[in-house]
Parts: C-alpha cells; sequence; structure tokens
C-alpha cells in the first residue's frame, strides 16, 4: 500500500504546521536501522537531548547509536524557539522554595554551562548555526497577579550569586515594558542547524545515527525496532521527549502543553537582537503561559519576529490560539508586514520546575531526561553533560537536583491539580462526538464520533478515503480529541498524540491507536 502522505510528513515533523527551522533546511535523515548492532550506549530519540548525550559519549570514545523514529529534530527540537537562557520557566523564588538554595544556585549554573557549552562545541566542531550571544529581558505582564515578582526574583538570583542580572527602567522594545530584569550574555541559534552539526561530529567519532527506525520494546539490555532488528546495548538512553519505556512513573509528574508560536515579518534591526519575555498570568490554577520573543535573520531585507505563547494543555486546546498571539502582537509591533509562520509544539511541564535527568527510577541501566518545560534546549544539554558523569562513573553536582525519583513534597500543590485535570479528562466517555456521522468530515478533517457505546476516531484524507481507529489511547485509556491546526490526535491526560493515520508520534504512549 502506497505509504499516506501525512505519514512521510511525521518523518519530518510532528504535525501540519511547519516551524521556519524546519521550512529552512532539509530533514535530517541517515539511514534506518537494517540489521542487529551492538553498541555501549543505544539512544532512543534524536532531538537536542538524545544528540547532546550521544555527542558527549562518543567524544569520550564510547560507542554509541542514536534511534529515531523520523528526521533528527522532528519532535520538538525542530519546534522550538531556541531561546538559550538561564531565566527559566518557573522564578527563582519557586524554585529556592521548592529545591532550597543550594538547588536555585544549581538550576542556575547547570543552564549557564548548557549555554557555554553549546558555544564552545559550536566554535570546536566549526557549526554554523547562527549561534549568537544575546541579553535577555523579563518584564512583568499586565496579567501577572503576582505582588512585585522581579524585585523577588532579582533577590534570589543575588543570593544564589547571580550579581549580573539587573533591574533596569524599560527593555529595548517599540512598546513600554516598564521596569524589567536584564539578564547579560544569554544566547539563540538555529536548532536544526546546530542537530546537524553534532550529528556529523557523532558520526566522525564512528558514531550510529539510524533515523525513520521506531523502537517498540525495551529490556534491561537490549532494544527492538519495529522491523525486529535489536540493538544491544550496556545502557539505554531514553530521551523521546516523554519516556515511552514507562507507562506511569513519570506522567503524573509532569504535564503536556501545546505552546503556540508565530513568525513575522519585519524590516530589518528594526527590533534589538535580544531574548525578551514577559511573566505570563495565571490560567485555572493550572500553569502560567507567558510570552516570549527574538529575532532570526531572514534575508538582506527582512527579520523574522518570532513570538510565542498562549499555553493550553494538549487534547484541551481551543481555536483562538494563533488570533491571541497575533493580536497581542500586532498590539505591539507595528513594523509587522505580515505572518509567513504559524507553529505549535509540546512542553512537558515538571511539578517543581525542574526537569527529569538521570536513572529511571527502580531501574539499573535506563537512564530517560523529559521535564524540560520551555528550557529544553539548555535542560536538552545538561542532560548531555549529567547522563555522560554518570554513565562513565564521574560525580556531577546536580545529580540529586535532576535525579528522576526525587520526591518533591512541597510541589504537592501542582501534582494535586495536574492530576485533577487528568481525571477530569476521563469524563470525555461521556462527551457526545464531535459530529454524527463521517459524512460531514471535509477532506483534510478529522473528529471523534460515538457509535453505540465506543467512541471512534474518523479521519477523510485529501483523496476523500475515510480512515477509522479506536478513539482509546493506547497509554491509559482516555478518549483522544482531534487538533485541527496540527491535523493529529491528541490525548488530553498525559498528551500522547497521534498523526490523522493513528501513528504515535509523541509519548507517553509507545503504540498506534487501533483500526476499526
Ligand atoms: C514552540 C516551542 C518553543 C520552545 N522554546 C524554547 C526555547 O526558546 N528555549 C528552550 O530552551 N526550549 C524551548 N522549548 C522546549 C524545547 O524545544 C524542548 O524541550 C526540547 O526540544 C525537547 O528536546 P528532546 O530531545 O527532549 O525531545 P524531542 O526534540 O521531541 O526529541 C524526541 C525524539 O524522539 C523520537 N522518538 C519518540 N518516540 C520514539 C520511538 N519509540 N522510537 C524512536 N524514536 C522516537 C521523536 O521522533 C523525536 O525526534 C520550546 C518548545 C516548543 C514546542
Ligand atoms: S496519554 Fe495517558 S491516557 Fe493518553
Amino acid at each position: 500500500m502506497k505509504t499516506p502522505i501525512m505519514e512521510t510528513e511525521a518523518t519530518k515533523t510532528s504535525g501540519a504546521a511547519e516551524s521556519f527551522w524546519v521550512s529552512d533546511m532539509p530533514p535530517i535523515l541517515f539511514s534506518p536501522l537494517e540489521k542487529n548492532i551492538s553498541v555501549e550506549v543505544a539512544i532512543i530519540g534524536g532531538g537536542i537531548a538524545g544528540m547532546s548525550i550521544a555527542y558527549f559519549l562518543s567524544q569520550q570514545g564510547r560507542k554509541v547509536a542514536v534511534i529515531d523514529d523520523g528526521a533528527i529534530g522532528s519532535g520538538e527540537s525542530g519546534r522550538t524557539t531556541a531561546h538559550l537562557t538561564y531565566a527559566l520557566d518557573t522564578r527563582y523564588y519557586e524554585l529556592e522554595n521548592l529545591h532550597g538554595r543550594d538547588g536555585a544556585r544549581f538550576a542556575a549554573e547547570s543552564h549557564i554551562a548548557a549555554i557555554d557549552t553549546i558555544e564552545t562545541i559550536v566554535k570546536e566542531e566549526n557549526i554554523s548555526c547562527d549561534f549568537k550571544r544575546v541579553d535577555g529581558y523579563l518584564f512583568r505582564s499586565g496579567e501577572d497577579t503576582e505582588k512585585d515578582p522581579l524585585r523577588k526574583e532579582l533577590d534570589v538570583l543575588h543570593r544564589i550569586g547571580k550579581k549580573e542580572v539587573a533591574l533596569q527602567k524599560e527593555a529595548p522594545l517599540p512598546f513600554s515594558t516598564g521596569m524589567c530584569l536584564h539578564f547579560p550574555h544569554q544566547g539563540q541559534f538555529h536548532p536544526l542547524k546546530y542537530l546537524a552539526g553534532l550529528a556529523e561530529a557523532i558520526l566522525r567519532k564512528d558514531g550510529k545515527i539510524c533515523t525513520e527506525t521506531h523502537v517498540k520494546d525495551f529490556d534491561v539490555s537490549v532494544i527492538t525496532t519495529d522491523t525486529n532488528h535489536t540493538v544491544n546495548a550496556y545502557f539505554i538512553v531514553v530521551t523521546t521527549n516523554v519516556p515511552v519505556n514507562d507507562r506511569t512513573r513519570i506522567h503524573t509528574k509532569q504535564a503536556p502543553y501545546r505552546t503556540y508560536v508565530i513568525g513575522a515579518r519585519i524590516p530589518k534591526d528594526s527590533i534589538g537582537k535580544s531574548l525578551y519575555w514577559d511573566t505570563g498570568r495565571t490560567e485555572g490554577g493550572l500553569a502560567k503561559p507567558y510570552h516570549y520573543i527574538r529575532t532570526q535573520p531572514l534575508d538582506e531585507t527582512y527579520d523574522l519576529l518570532i513570538i510565542g505563547g498562549e499555553d493550553k494543555k494538549t487534547g484541551q486546546n481551543d481555536n483562538s490560539r494563533y488570533e491571541r498571539i497575533e493580536a497581542w502582537a500586532r498590539n505591539r509591533f507595528p513594523m509587522i508586514r505580515d505572518i509567513p509562520y504559524r507553529w505549535s509544539g509540546q512542553v512537558v511541564n515538571p511539578i517543581d520546575g525542574i526537569g527529569f535527568i538521570g536513572r529511571n527510577p527502580l531501574d539499573k541501566n535506563i537512564y530517560i531526561a523529559t521535564g524540560f518545560s520551555g528550557n529544553g534546549m539548555t535542560h536538552g544539554t545538561v542532560a548531555g553533560i549529567l547522563i555522560t558523569d554518570l554513565i562513565v562513573g564521574k560525580r556531577n553536582p546536580w545529580t540529586d537536583l535532576y535525579d528522576p525519583s526525587r520526591k518533591s513534597i512541597l510541589a504537592a500543590r501542582g501534582y494535586l491539580e495536574e492530576n485533577l485535570n487528568v481525571v477530569k479528562q476521563y469524563t470525555g466517555w461521556l462527551r457526545k462526538g464531535d459530529i454524527p456521522s463521517f459524512h460531514e468530515l471535509t477532506p483534510g478533517q478529522g473528529a471523534i464520533m460515538r457509535r453505540g457505546l465506543s467512541k471512534v476516531a474518523v479521519y477523510r484524507d485529501e483523496t476523500g478515503t475515510v480512515h477509522e481507529f479506536s478513539a482509546i489511547c493506547p497509554h491509559l485509556g482516555c478518549i483522544i480529541q482531534w487538533n485541527f491546526q496540527e491535523k493529529t490526535f491528541d490525548c488530553p491526560c498525559h498528551g500522547s498524540r497521534f498523526t490523522s493515520y493513528g501513528k504515535v508520534i509523541n509519548g507517553p504512549s509507545n503504540t498506534d491507536l487501533n483500526k476499526k
């Protein structure tokens, strides 16, 4: 049977909308795995985390293989906005509360080390990826209900030694931001060009990279692909954005959100080359979606102004997200000419603000890296440094902070709220379908239908053929939802996602939707 178009596209990126980065260069593809192999370390997932781990281990002479079921960077690393910063999504005053002063200090130091490391790799490996040191500015959102958040943040940053951060009157933007925090010497780059550079460096050290190879089974020392080829390894590292080797241990400690991005053309240099963030607002007590802004050179005449935000829980999204960002942007950036790019992606928010990087709970030689929130470029690089140290047996002071088995008692409120939200999603079983019959579907559209007691996911492809699947998520049984913007079926419970042809593209599910 001919491969449907959408399945081929899932190789390139994880949805119908293409990010600027994905449309800017060809997919990074290598041969699929076609025989059984043995290596020291098998890494599943070729995003920033998997590729950074493979890079560091191969530099130390370890034999590694990276396996990805799409292209390299076809997950969220190709949909990011690639700010490189230690101004983290979770405020330092919350991190100090949750992890103590040393925890907050290690968080800052590890993300600073990540930016420095990326800069060093770019220089040493001669990677042409538009890496640039830029300043960052955090300003208060008009919708922020927190009392004096910038002053509180500054106090903690100074207490943990980050004296270079300063309060200043305005951020250099075309609208008045009011007081802001200035973070000097942050960074930005083109994420896919960087990953292509890492791939070349890994191959130079005799590492193996296989793309379009789905890993279906994980055992203690062997992984098996869809084509029944195996990789034997002393160590297995799962960097699939959310772990697909584990059904329950980590997924209650983090929550998946869609975040939305527009890329607008503006006259060259009409906005200073820096990173900008507002402090966001609290929405339903669950998350703090905030706006994040940077520029990227486009051509001789224009820059791309990249603005993201308006996060919403996966599978619980509504129609208005791009419109809201666009309205916000047009009110503040009158120089916007047009908006050629719109895309969304998935961020995974840990309940206590810090990623889970280290040994998988209860496993001896399986490691995971997940829960990166909107700081995955630096978290992924931290994973490269930390998991390499753990595997080669080198002490690393960040181990306890990032330990996936840590208990964050103080984060219990966030834990309860997120998990109550998950429980609520099971009422999806009681809801009516989106449409009474598939006859109502136009080409390129999907929906959930009720048929007797069961729920069916239906998609009508561009040729008019209707494809039907069970609407029950193979992970833990929630009813999936149609995401009309990305043309995918998304699960509102823990964020599993499937193409319109039922193929899994995002965990925790590692299996496709059941065909009807
Ligand atoms: C819109 C958006 C903006 C963001 N902005 C920023 C930012 O400015 N700065 C920042 O630091 N972070 C940002 N982030 C977060 C960051 O992009 C992510 O956290 C990071 O890219 C995740 O990297 P990863 O390697 O963990 O996962 P991914 O890049 O998602 O890689 C996982 C890979 O695993 C593969 N895979 C999954 N299952 C299997 C399987 N069974 N077999 C084989 N392969 C499999 C997938 O194909 C995928 O390529 C943003 C994210 C989004 C969505
Ligand atoms: S992702 Fe857990 S039930 Fe769907």
